[in-house]
């Protein structure tokens, strides 16, 4: 089935359309979201809207554009209260998206598959996520292995969460260049040091 037109699930009812995932296959990045929200269900792309800047600041840091990655989420259609309030996906939602991940995998052969959030850690790892392994490298496959961020959205309301999570993406630099990925340096509104910074 194509994915565009996909049917697994109620959620098809209820989408404008499927936020496929995109990139260049293969890509040796795979980022892997939750589910689209109001403006990703209406542009048909991943993280846009505030989650969206919050997104970019996160690939600035890391040395990465959004054209070299491959970017989907686990579940690809909008989950919503009546089309109004954005809902956290349902596990069945969850599995019957898993294949495109699966298909995706084989496709784009990932070296790191970054995951934001509990809902894609454990979409691709099949295991239950623990906010205190972040970034500790769980390997699918011989040559693909996950790595465990907290979802960007934490960060849009707790502010105290940013050096954390800059600490984060510190370490999975030092994992995604151990994996020979290259990486621009560091650039972005928190290469200042300064937790205040990104004015999300
Ligand atoms: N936008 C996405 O595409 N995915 C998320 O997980 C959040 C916002």
């Amino acid at each position: 089935m194509d994915e565009a037109q996909c049917r697994a699930c109620r959620l098809e009812a209820s989408r404008t359309q499927v936020v496929v995932g995109r990139g260049p296959r293969p890509s040796p990045v795979m980022i892997l979201g939750e589910a689209p929200g109001r403006e990703e269900d209406r542009t048909g792309l991943g993280f846009q809207g505030a989650a969206g800047r919050v997104f970019e600041d996160i690939l600035a840091f890391l040395g990465l554009r959004r054209e070299e990655i491959w970017l989907a989420n686990a579940v690809r259609c909008r989950p919503s209260i009546d089309g109004k309030r954005n809902r956290a996906p349902r596990p069945d939602e969850i599995a019957a998206c898993r294949p495109w991940f699966l298909r995706d995998v084989a496709e784009v052969a990932p070296k790191a598959i970054v995951t934001l959030g509990r809902v894609a850690f454990e979409s691709a790892t099949g295991q239950t996520w623990d906010a205190n392994r972040r970034v500790e490298p769980v390997r699918i496959s011989e040559t693909t292995e996950v790595l465990g961020l907290y979802h960007p959205a934490y960060l849009i309301y707790r502010r105290n969460l940013k050096s954390a999570y800059r600490e984060d993406l510190m370490r999975l630099r030092e994992r995604l260049d151990a994996l020979n990925i290259r990486l621009a340096p560091p650039r972005g509104p928190w290469t200042s040091g300064d937790d205040q910074g990104g004015g999300h």
